[in-house]
C-alpha cells in the first residue's frame, strides 16, 4: 500500500489546460475528488473549505476575463494577439473548481488556509489516481474571477481555482526535479 502511495505522490505533476482532451468530466468524477478532499485534516474539525464548481458559461466567461486582465497588465509585446485570442479559450476543454476558505474566528486563520490545502492536495492526488490532469491556479485573474462572479460572504476567501480534465493521449512526461532529501531532512537529537 504505502508502494502504491508514493507511486501517486510522486507521479503527481501539474497538468495545464493544454494537456486537457475535449473529453469532458463526469459529475460522478468530480464526486469522487470532493469526496476525497473532505476527509483532508482540519484543527477543531472545522472543516473552512466550500468547492464550488463553474459550469456553462463561466468556460468561456473565465478565459475571457483571464485574456483582458492579461492584457492589461502585460505589454502588448509581451502578450500577443496570438496569446490574447489563445488565453480566450484557456477553460474550453477543463473542469474549474472554486477552492472557497471560510476561516472558522477561532483559529489562527493559516491554520484554515493549511487545512484547504491539505484537502487540495487530496484533488489533486486523487486526480493523479484517476488520470485525470490540474493544477492549483492562484493567479490574480483567476481569484478576481471568481470574487466577480460568485456572492461569497464578507468572511470567505478564495483561494484560487483547480482546473482539471482528461488527459490527452502520449504526452510527455514532466520532470520537475525535487531536492535530495539529504537537504531538506535533518535530525536533532539532545
Ligand atoms: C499553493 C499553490 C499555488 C499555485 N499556483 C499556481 C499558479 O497560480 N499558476 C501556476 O502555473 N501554477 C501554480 N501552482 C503549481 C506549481 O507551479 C507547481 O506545483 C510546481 O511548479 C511544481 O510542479 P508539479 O506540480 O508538476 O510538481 C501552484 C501550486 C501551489 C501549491
Amino acid at each position: 500500500m504505502i508502494e502504491e502511495l508514493s507511486k501517486i505522490i510522486k507521479e503527481r505533476r501539474t497538468h495545464y489546460t493544454n494537456d486537457f482532451s475535449d473529453v469532458p468530466l463526469s459529475k460522478k468524477n468530480i464526486e469522487t475528488i470532493i469526496e476525497n478532499a473532505l476527509w483532508a485534516p482540519t484543527h477543531k474539525l472545522t472543516q473552512p473549505w466550500k468547492f464550488i464548481v463553474l459550469e456553462g458559461f463561466h468556460k468561456q466567461e473565465m478565459g475571457i476575463f483571464m485574456a483582458n486582465y492579461y492584457r492589461k497588465v502585460f505589454s502588448i509585446e509581451d502578450f500577443s494577439d496570438e496569446r490574447f485570442e489563445e488565453t480566450k479559450d484557456y477553460a474550453k476543454n477543463a473542469s474549474m473548481i472554486s477552492i472557497i476558505c471560510k476561516p472558522n474566528p477561532r483559529l489562527p486563520e493559516w491554520e484554515e488556509i493549511a487545512a484547504v490545502s491539505c484537502a487540495v492536495q487530496n484533488i489533486w492526488l486523487s486526480c493523479t489516481a484517476m488520470n485525470i490532469g490540474g493544477y492549483w491556479d492562484t493567479g490574480i485573474a483567476t481569484i478576481k474571477y471568481v470574487e466577480n462572479n460568485l456572492k461569497l460572504d464578507d468572511n470567505e476567501k478564495c483561494l484560487g481555482v483547480f482546473f482539471l480534465g482528461n488527459l490527452k493521449n502520449n504526452l510527455s512526461e514532466v520532470n520537475r526535479k525535487r531536492k535530495p532529501i539529504s537537504k531538506k531532512l535533518s535530525w536533532n537529537k539532545k
